[in-house]
């Protein structure tokens, strides 16, 4: 049996694995809701974009909102990645991790001043601004600690990246970005501004994009700008960051390989006369997302008239894409068995309708069976939360027989360490 995402989750006869590592001995081990990465997986998946890229001034940086765990970022910046960060909590983890500032952009909507302030402390690589305002404020903190910040504006090339609303950035009606007709003068402005320094131009439209054409209008879209800029002299644009983006397969996508976009966007680059400026990405899913599954044990099985459930020790709380996007993700058993499967929603102890992982899944499981939650590596344990006060799951990283765990499981008392009774 084939499964989607990673080669590096597979059968062995009726045992899962990830790498060499049986997923039922770690969930015996470490305990389940359990998430288990390959780190074989992510580095292959970074290898793509990097063989790709090889001969071109380029900045490959992970977009670490998909998985930000300590020993996921090591592993990202020992093989010469960046990063992508959107909050000061992320800044604080890449210096944790002895990752390069220098190697870091700085995105998002709202950036705070106290991070603004620390980002310009930590020598960030480049601040992608998105409003008039945050320019505003970033000039003047600059200014007031004798620093320079380099910028790039996040032009909003509204173009459809064809993928679910809620992960859908580069529309008119989206709230990021700068509009891009609105994109010179607000480019005229920065350069004027004191403390700034005009460096790139990038955009991000989307996530889980599965065709290469919404990234080569939006790449035009920028393109046309970047030639307003310089025509009018306003600044010299060193970067193109074409942001991140790229879709897995969680059932039957077939999404472009990483270096398959890459070269037909530096192809675009150059067809267009563009080629001596560095490009950058900010992949986040496309390097994490096939690498992790989720492990959980099967609680209890109800086998009514209209459905049948299969209530399992992981939850919405744990995996919230399905409950928040409808998103499918892939559910097998940890065990195959030689049995008869029959048709489950896969669920979760949480108390709520909208507390399910997968819906009419054909299984062959039993109780105290475990199961896998495929391509859980992206936007899993970095949304969880502890709804019904559940600790969080822990994780663990493979690579080849060796496992590591990466984060141990949350207690009951860590939840509510900093509440306290009042009289
Ligand atoms: N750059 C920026 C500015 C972003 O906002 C994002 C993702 C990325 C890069 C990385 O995009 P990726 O390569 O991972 O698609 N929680 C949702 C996905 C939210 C994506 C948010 N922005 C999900 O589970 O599908």
């Amino acid at each position: 049996m084939t499964l989607p995402g990673s080669p590096h989750v597979a059968y062995r006869g009726s045992e899962l694995f990830v790498d060499d590592c049986r997923l039922s001995d770690l969930a015996q081990r470490f305990g389940t809701p359990l998430y288990v990465y390959s780190r074989r997986s992510m580095l292959a998946a970074l290898a793509a974009y990097q063989r790709a890229l090889v001969g071109r001034k380029h900045l490959l940086c992970y977009a670490m909102k998909a998985n930000s765990n300590l020993a996921v970022l090591q592993t990202f910046a020992r093989a010469g990645c960046g990063f992508d960060i959107v909050s000061g909590g992320e800044l604080e983890r890449v210096l944790a991790t002895g990752g390069d500032p220098a190697k870091v952009v700085f995105s998002g909507v709202g950036k705070t001043r106290a991070e603004m302030q620390r980002a310009l402390q930590a020598g960030v690589r480049c601040f992608n601004v998105e409003s008039e305002t945050e320019l505003e404020l970033l000039s003047k903190i600059a200014t007031a600690s004798q620093r320079t910040a380099r910028v790039s504006l996040r032009v909003n090339p509204d173009v459809d990246a064809g993928t679910h609303p809620y992960i859908s950035t580069g529309l008119k009606g989206n709230k990021f970005g700068i509009a891009h007709d609105q994109a010179l003068a607000v480019y005229r402005r920065a350069a004027r501004l004191p403390g700034l320094e005009v460096v790139g131009i990038d955009c991000h439209i989307g996530s889980q994009i599965t065709d290469t054409s919404p990234y080569l209008d939006a790449l035009d879209r920028l393109l046309d700008l970047v030639e307003a800029i310089e025509a009018d002299g306003i600044a010299t644009i060193h970067h193109v960051d074409v942001g991140g983006g790229l879709g897995i397969t969680y059932t039957d996508e077939s999404p472009p390989a990483a270096d398959v976009l890459v070269m037909a966007l530096l192809a675009r680059i150059d067809a267009r006369g563009h080629g001596h400026r560095e490009v950058w990405f900010e992949p986040g899913r496309s390097l994490v997302g096939t690498a992790g599954v989720l492990l959980s044990e099967v609680l209890a099985l109800k086998h009514g008239e209209q459905k049948n459930f299969c209530i399992v020790d992981a939850a919405m709380n744990d995996l919230v894409r399905p409950a928040m996007y409808e998103a499918w993700m892939g559910i097998v058993p940890c065990t195959l068995r030689d049995e008869a499967p029959r048709t489950y929603d896969v669920v979760g102890p949480v108390c709520e309708s909208g507390d399910w992982l997968g819906r009419e899944r054909a299984l062959a499981v039993r109780e105290g069976d475990r199961i896998a939650v495929l391509s859980a590596g992206a936007y899993g344990m970095v949304m969880a939360s502890n709804y019904n006060t559940r600790p969080r799951a822990a994780e663990v990283m493979v690579d080849g027989d060796q496992a590591w765990l990466i984060r141990e499981r949350e207690e009951v008392r860590d939840l509510f360490a900093r509440e306290r009774l009042i009289e």
